[in-house]
């Protein structure tokens, strides 16, 4: 058996596997707190809760995890202040500002794979140097989320390990070269850190205090990959905390608009993704404004017709990133004096398709000639259980959409790789494809035409 951990923004989940065919024997999750800064001794509580009972029965481990997070920590290993995550805005000042010492926006892309918006690492960095320079100078290493955690399950005195796929998000990472940039870092912070030394793809990597293997472990967007093992072509979507399109490519992609990143991936290729700031949270913000569950609101918006009878959201309100607004708010037009409660439910899907529409079309713009994914659109992420949601999407779309049976695909990636470092095989073990059913509706192309003329109009409001 084999334990894969997912440390996500909202919870900790590990699921126990069966290392022959992937089977899930057993899996356990644990909630910590959320919001865009988190004490990541609160990760470690919920990953002792969620994976405790299970990994004595594991012959080995690996950790995936949200991206981004700078985990600052000081000589002794103690961290200097909570851990500042990719949701967190305060560092789009620093971002443009690193963008602009670098030589500006495509420079930024071929150094280090991506334009560096606030959700990078080393935004976090130079903006604890301009405001908290007391952490600044205490600062001796810096960690990723999922690298934290495995230093938490390795054995005492393991030095520090990463995987180039959670390290490409940090932005003193060049997906080029394939190795970390120290002095993009020291730069930033203003001294010299310490960072994890970088496994190869399937290594094994250190082992646990009990001898168990750890693998490199990874981020959450590239073990969702590796789970599910997609085609050239096909799009992955996941629409979680934050709404990502991402697909495997043999190239890194150098995307100096800035609207895909980059990244590498956990098999040695690369994962460029394109990603919202707001996903779930618009339908949590909406259940809560009308004051229904998730599946009232589900209900309620599939009795209004597609176009919500013109009533229409731009869903940017923890600002955005797709596009790049850090400091934008939601948006409403169209509302009328017949704008009723299941038009304000149906508004909000349509908002979260349209957006989540919008990345699919910037990420198949940097990966293919056609501009369209050319293979097939795989649905992921807790939010896809909303029925109004599988209904709206494929219609926003314009296309199927394949939705996998429900299962904790970043979990169960870190799985994957977990069972790949203990083979010790060149590539990972093949386990059977997850079965899928398709998505199918009357394509309603009308819904995008408002949604993209009022993110337009409100180009220039933030
Ligand atoms: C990716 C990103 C998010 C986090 C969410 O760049 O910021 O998808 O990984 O966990």
């Amino acid at each position: 058996l084999v334990l894969g951990i997912d440390s996500s923004t909202q919870s900790t989940k590990a699921v126990l596997v069966d290392a022959a065919d992937g089977t899930v024997v057993e899996q356990r999750s644990a909630p910590h707190p959320q919001g865009t800064e988190v004490d990541p001794r609160a990760w470690t509580e919920a990953l002792t809760q969620a994976a405790g009972p299970l990994l004595p029965r594991a012959s080995a481990v690996a950790v995936a995890g949200q991206q981004h997070g700078m985990v600052a920590l000081d000589e002794q290993g103690d961290p200097v202040r909570p851990a500042l995550l990719w949701n967190d805005t305060r560092s789009a000042a620093s971002a443009r500002q690193l963008v602009e010492e670098w030589g500006g926006p495509q420079a930024c892309a071929e150094l280090v794979g991506s334009v560096l918006v606030a959700s990078f690492t080393v935004t976090k960095l130079r903006w604890l140097r301009e405001h908290e320079a007391e952490a600044a100078r205490r600062t001796h290493r810096v960690l990723l989320p999922h690298d934290h955690l495995s230093q938490h399950l390795a054995a005492p005195g393991t030095p520090a390990f990463t995987d180039r796929g959670d390290a490409s998000g940090t932005g003193y990472f060049s997906t080029v070269d394939d190795e970390w940039r120290p002095d993009l870092a020291a730069g930033a912070l203003g001294r010299e850190v310490a960072l994890p030394r970088i496994a190869a793809p399937g290594e094994a990597a250190a082992e646990t205090s009990a001898g168990q293997v750890l693998g490199p472990g990874t981020g959450d967007n590239m073990a969702a990959a590796l789970a599910l093992d997609l085609g050239p072509g096909d799009v992955l979507l996941s629409v979680g905390t934050s709404g990502v399109a991402s697909e495997r490519v043999s190239e890194p992609v150098l995307d100096g608009s800035g609207l895909v990143t980059g990244f590498a991936d956990a098999t040695g290729g690369f994962l460029p993704l394109a990603v919202t700031l707001n996903a779930a949270r618009i339908l949590d913000l909406q259940a809560r404004l009308l004051g229904v569950d998730h599946d009232e609101l589900a209900a309620l918006a599939l009795t209004a017709p597609p176009g919500s009878h013109g009533a229409t959201l731009l869903p940017y309100y923890g600002g955005e990133r797709t596009p790049d607004r850090p400091h934008a708010v939601g948006t409403w037009t169209g509302l009328s004096t017949t704008t009723d409660r299941a038009d304000l439910a149906r508004a909000a899907f349509e908002a979260l398709a349209c957006s989540l529409a919008d990345t699919v079309d910037a990420l198949a713009s940097r990966t293919g000639p056609a501009g369209s994914p050319a293979g097939r659109v795989v649905l992921v992420g807790g939010a896809t259980r909303s029925r109004a949601l599988q209904r709206v999407l494929p219609a926003v779309l314009g296309r199927d959409v394949e939705l996998p049976d429900p299962g904790e695909y970043v979990a169960l990636g870190a799985a994957r790789q977990a069972a790949w470092a203990l083979a010790g095989t060149p590539a990972p073990p093949a386990w059977p494809a997850t079965g899928t059913r398709t998505l199918r509706a009357e394509p309603t192309p009308q819904v995008r035409e408002p949604y993209a003329r009022l993110r337009e109009q409100t180009a220039d409001w933030s």
